[in-house]
């Protein structure tokens, strides 16, 4: 397979520029994540819990398109894209960049690799896969989760509250909850709690409040 890197692109590259630089079109970035009661999300470079139906709902939210020929930017940390089942690639409807400062050549089903967050939001925002790129998915670790969630382009984090206690070694980061602001009866977020062997957790949705936006300047 080739290596795509995204080194080709311009390498340095700021929020602001690109924010408000007319020639790249903005796409929204959401972040997906799943955290227990101390916030965790990983133990020895996998999840903690085994929760089948709350994994199928990270797959539906991340392969799903609302227009025909449209495909997501699925954003992935090496070491999370490494532990993912390698028997659920290709996703459908899904472009894949893995954040490496390391990797040489594309591994199976990786698309592309960028050295950071930036060079993903400007290989989705402009030519070529602008005009293909509906959604840019963020799927973890940490750091990218942390990068990405500051991002102005950032509107969304679908959360899974897991209502249990488990031991972690990787927590999501803190977020700031009067920026993000958690919308009841969003479409496609389903209200109950949930339980799965013998675990409750229940699916959240977290909105950039608009009016921080304007006050922030974006
Ligand atoms: N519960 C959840 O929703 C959820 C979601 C995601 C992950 N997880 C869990 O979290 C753990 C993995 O997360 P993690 O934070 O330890 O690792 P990670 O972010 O998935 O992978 C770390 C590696 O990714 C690359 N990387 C990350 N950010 C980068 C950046 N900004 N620029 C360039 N490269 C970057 C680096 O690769 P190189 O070393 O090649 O430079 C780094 O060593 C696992 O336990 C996983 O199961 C849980």
């Amino acid at each position: 397979m080739d290596t795509r890197h995204c080194e080709k692109l311009p390498k340095v590259l700021t929020f602001s520029f690109t924010a408000n630089n007319a020639q790249n079109e903005s796409k929204p970035v959401k972040l997906i994540a799943a955290a227990c009661n101390n916030m965790g999300i990983g133990l020895n470079g996998y999840l903690p819990w085994r929760l089948p139906n709350e994994f199928k709902y990270l797959l539906d939210k991340i392969t799903t398109v609302t227009q025909p020929g449209k495909k997501n930017l699925i954003v992935w940390g090496r070491s999370s894209f490494e532990t993912f089942d390698e028997k659920l690639l290709p996703l459908r409807n899904c472009i894949i960049v893995v954040l490496s400062r390391t990797l040489r050549s594309l591994p199976n089903h990786v698309h592309y690799i960028c050295k950071n967050e930036e060079e993903a939001l400007q290989l989705a925002s402009t030519p070529p896969l602008n005009e293909e790129i509906e959604s840019i998915w963020s799927l973890g670790g940490v750091e990218s989760y942390r990068t990405l969630m500051q991002h102005p382009w950032c509107n969304q984090i679908y959360f899974t509250k897991i209502m249990a206690d488990f031991k972690c070694d990787t927590f999501f980061p803190d977020f700031d909850r009067e920026v993000f602001k958690i919308v009841e009866g969003y479409p496609g977020v389903p209200a109950e709690i949930q339980e799965e062997n013998g675990i409750k957790y229940v699916f959240q949705l977290y909105q950039r409040d608009q009016t921080n936006e304007i006050n922030q300047g974006y």
